[in-house]
């Protein structure tokens, strides 16, 4: 017996009914606008054909305020799993063009279902962000719907990566889920805030644009609160694509590493042509890692905040790197608050999911200034010396130049924890700088001297002699080897498959007390 025709026919038009959305004319309305819908977008990040969709026909419950029997198809929001270049990986989409993607009870169930199903079998979740926030209508259980999202995202937090796309507003609550999770990534037709421009202005009396405090280039530059900016949806599927190509599915897990890549020892003369001659000229940090990476490609994290460190993914011969570099280029690679916070959450983003860390090394020290004192500057620097010690994947450090006092530290030196460090013979290992060193060591003698200058000269010049090079730090087993800049990416490619299967066990406890 066949199953009778109207229980199929039922079932298709509940289906059709589902699929949707808000509607053929709202979906033209938006692709006018370069927007696709949550269907489409559903549909452009999986491989075809895989997508399996969990809770097509849930609706909202709420009688409040005009909504009893109101059609809100999928609750406002798609969800289910598909694959990624064949990976499994659980991806939902708010869809704004019903009830503009608000989050009510059931909305958020289906969203926490959803990561419930990736923690029990170990898969990234991915959320395209596209809502006008808490579902004004149901009141405390649009709240509460937000408060489950949120405790979802910290239990998957260090399980499974998370990434947010935001592609529409992201408004109120809507904009913490995001920030709980590993990536975010924005759209530029996007906009994120707590308060919007009318509430500042209410309360504050100040005028402020959405592009000053809400859009993408703003998050990229000036708050920092977001990775990556997407020229529009298909890009930022695109990136979300590239950034899963490096992330393995959970933390028992390895990174997607290519190790049938051969080993590739050949050394690089044009490396060694990357220090300049001139100490004060900068070395090109971005120029170095194009050279050390397989095929010069390296996805940068947060390339646009806190220039001053360059945070990113790479393969070096086939096994997957985060990779932390000065920037000597942007306030001459010194640390800051903002480039020790975007240090710190990268190393620890990279030891949660097992990925080897390098770090390349021209530190001239912590940033002065009272800015930075105020602001906190030992609390945030902090948070990076915690994320190398508490690191236990392999570490990698290259010091190509400068590496002064605790700055040398915070970018991981042996003491810190490194498992092989590389110093070019271009290297100044030192507590200090020496003009800053001998104006404190000889400031009488200095003082007194028939030709202050010329006695500060040769005695910066003596105090760089001893101290201003690799080899005090070499013959105290600071260092592991002192190498020619050509030899280094053969050397790190050597260094990373010998130590790939460290195991490092720390005493248990809950968790350290990172610095906040
Ligand atoms: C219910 C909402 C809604 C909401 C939008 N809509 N936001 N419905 N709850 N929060 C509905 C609108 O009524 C409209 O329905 C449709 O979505 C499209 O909205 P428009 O306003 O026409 O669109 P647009 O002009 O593009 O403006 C988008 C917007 C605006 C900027 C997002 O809608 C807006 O400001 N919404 C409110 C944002 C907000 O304050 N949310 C609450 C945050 S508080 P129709 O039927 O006309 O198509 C919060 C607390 C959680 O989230 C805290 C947890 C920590």
């Amino acid at each position: 017996m066949p199953i009778p025709a109207e229980f199929m026919e039922t079932l298709s038009k509940r289906r059709a009914k589902g699929l949707a959305g808000g509607g053929a004319q709202k979906e033209v309305d938006r692709n006018k606008k370069g927007l696709l819908t949550a269907r489409q977008r559903i549909g452009a990040f999986f491989d075809p054909g895989t997508f399996m969709e969990f809770g097509l026909f849930v609706q909202h419950h709420c009688q409040d305020f005009g909504m009893s029997g109101k059609d809100i198809p999928c609750d406002g929001v798609i969800t289910g799993v598909g694959h990624v270049a064949g990976h499994p990986v659980a991806a939902f989409a708010q869809d704004f063009t019903v009830a503009g993607g608000s989050l009510g009870k059931m909305h958020a169930q289906k969203i926490v279902d959803l990561m419930d199903y990736a923690l029990k079998t170990g898969i990234p979740v991915v959320g395209v962000n596209d809502s006008g926030g808490a579902r004004i209508q149901e009141g405390i259980d649009s709240l509460s719907g937000y408060g489950a999202v949120f405790y979802g995202n910290v239990l998957l937090s260090g399980v499974v990566p998370q990434i947010a796309i935001i592609a529409g507003p992201c408004a109120g609550g809507g904009a913490y889920s995001p920030a709980l999770m590993d990536f975010l990534i924005m759209t530029k037709a996007a906009n994120m805030f707590i308060c919007g421009p009318e509430v500042i202005k209410a309360v504050t009396g100040q005028t402020v644009t959405m592009d000053e405090i809400g859009s993408a280039a703003a998050h990229a530059s000036i708050s920092g609160n977001i990775h990556f900016v997407a020229e529009d949806d298909r890009h930022a599927i695109q990136i979300s694509h590239r950034l899963l190509s490096f992330l393995p599915a959970n933390n028992l897990s390895d990174p997607p590493h290519h190790l049938n890549v051969p080993l590739d020892t050949a050394v690089d003369p044009g490396m060694d042509a990357l220090v300049p001659e001139n100490p004060k000229d900068p070395i090109d940090a971005h120029e170095v890692i194009r050279r050390l990476v397989d095929g010069g490609e390296y996805l940068e994290v947060q390339a646009d905040w806190a220039r001053n460190i360059i945070t990113c993914y790479a393969r070096v011969c086939g096994v997957v790197v985060g990779i932390v570099s000065s920037n000597p280029m942007v306030k001459a690679g010194s640390l800051d608050i903002d480039s020790s916070d975007k240090s710190a959450r990268f190393i620890r983003t990279c030891n949660v999911y097992n990925t080897p860390l390098i770090s390349l090394v021209d530190v001239p020290g912590f940033l002065p200034g009272k800015q930075q004192e105020q602001g906190g500057i030992i609390r945030h620097g902090a948070k990076m010396l915690f994320a190398w010690s508490s690191a236990t994947v392999p570490k990698i450090t290259v010091i190509m130049r400068k590496a002064y006092g605790g700055a040398y530290l915070a970018m991981c030196s042996k003491s810190m924890g490194a498992d092989l460090v590389f110093a070019w013979p271009s290297a100044e290992i030192a507590v200090m700088g020496a003009d800053g060193a001998i104006n404190i060591l000889f400031r009488e003698e200095i003082k007194k001297a028939d030709d202050p200058k010329a006695r500060a000269k040769a005695l910066a010049a003596e105090y760089r002699d001893q101290f201003a090079a690799p080899w005090q730090a070499a013959e105290n087993n600071m260092v592991t080897d002192v190498i020619e800049p050509s030899r280094t990416r053969a050397l790190v490619a050597l260094a990373l498959r010998n130590t790939l299967n460290k195991r490092e066990i720390r005493p248990g406890k809950k968790h350290g007390n990172i610095a906040l």
